[in-house]
């Protein structure tokens, strides 16, 4: 296993953390991405701790001292007082948080910061980044030891949308998705379309891939460097449609209207138009030859998956919501998910496709609108 040595790491590397989270010591000087040790990483999105139970078991998660890093990966809350609090906490505990916003983060009303109603959803993206800094949250890679970090900060657009027949996307325009009259994009970030308000923000996908770019780059030219690299991806939003919860061959391209035999094709037909991209597997797949191994992690559709394809292993593994958990639809024991133990060996677990399936042998779809 290779391991860099170009600077010792500091003693107590909490500490520097909290006195100067602006000016981090650099631990390798042949790139421009901090680094620092190997340490345990563990997973986990949907956070939504707008559910007091829900904020209550990051409480609790907070309440010692974590040897471990953290990816967040979107959706802790529309609320900026409670995103504040959930990665002021986070970034006590853990010796390292990595985060990316999710659609609730970039609602911009019920912020209840400054007047209460951020001024646009980029706006309140870049506030955030400004939290994250306060608090040496990474929104940009890092490098722990042999695995590099890389967020993908992502939305959706139309390319997951299944190819199911027309009538399960029928009241499409009626369909109460919260980000369409809660989000607030340029305009030249929207197209007409039948939906709520009747703009669809078909151009925020590639304007965040944009702003990825230079960090993407920046991680290539890391891992050229690396006699060895693991790399862990996180967007928040689902990558492909293999992705999404009812695909049930994620080594498939093709859409099986048989995967849809359950009550409610119309809510996962239509789910499909805001899941993702295919833009974030492109992206991701920029840094895959570079890499040992792979691993993404995303968020968002609060069904875990685990998964292998075309080489990179796909983690889902949401704290979704309570009533999500009653129902055997989101991990029913809310816990965090070790995927690199202290070695920087991935951790692995059993396949995961359909996890309502294998706790209730039964079918569900998608029970309610996020
Ligand atoms: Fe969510
Ligand atoms: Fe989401």
């Amino acid at each position: 296993m290779w391991m860099f040595t170009a600077v010792p790491i500091l003693s107590n590397d909490r500490d520097w953390r909290r006195r100067s989270p602006r000016a981090r010591p650099r631990t390798k000087l042949w790139s421009r991405i901090e680094a620092s040790e190997m340490m345990p990483v563990v997973l986990l999105s949907d956070l939504h701790v707008d559910h007091s139970q829900n904020m209550s078991f990051v409480r609790e998660l907070c309440s010692q001292t974590r040897n471990e890093a953290i990816i967040v990966a979107g959706d802790i809350s529309h609320n900026f007082n409670l995103v504040e609090e959930t990665l002021k906490l986070l970034s006590s505990s853990y010796r390292r948080v990595f985060f990316v916003a999710g659609n609730h983060e970039l609602w911009v009303q019920g912020s209840q910061r400054g007047a209460g109603t951020a001024p646009s959803s980029i706006a309140k993206l870049e506030e955030l980044s400004s939290i994250c800094e306060t608090y040496g949250v990474f929104d940009r890679p890092h490098r722990l030891d042999s695995v590099l970090v890389v967020p993908i900060l992502s939305w959706y657009d139309l390319s997951l949308e299944v190819s199911a027949s027309a009538d399960l996307f029928e009241g499409f325009e009626r369909w109460p998705w919260t980000d369409f009259r809660k989000c607030d994009w340029p305009s030249e970030l929207e197209d007409e379309y039948p939906c709520l308000g009747n703009r669809y923000p078909s151009g925020v996908a590639s304007s965040f891939e944009a702003k990825n770019d230079p960090m993407l780059e920046e991680a290539v030219e890391d891992m050229k460097e690396a006699e060895t690299t693991s790399v862990l991806t996180y967007s928040h939003f689902l990558p492909g449609t293999f992705a999404l919860p009812d695909w049930l061959k994620p080594e498939s391209d093709v859409f099986d209207p048989a995967w849809f035999n359950h009550p409610a094709p119309q809510l996962s037909a239509k789910f499909s138009r805001v899941a993702g991209s295919s833009s974030i597997e492109n992206q991701l797949r920029r840094l895959t030859p570079y890499a040992d191994e792979h691993l993404h992690c995303f968020g968002h559709s609060h069904r875990p998956k685990d998964f292998y394809r075309k080489g990179i292993r796909y983690v889902h593994h949401p704290l979704g919501k309570p009533k999500e958990r009653k129902m055997f639809l989101s991990p029913v024991h809310p816990l965090t998910k070790t995927v690199f133990d202290q070695r920087g060996q991935q951790v692995s677990a059993p396949t995961c496709l359909r996890y309502w399936e294998s706790m209730m042998k039964g079918s569900d779809p998608l029970i309610e609108c996020k």
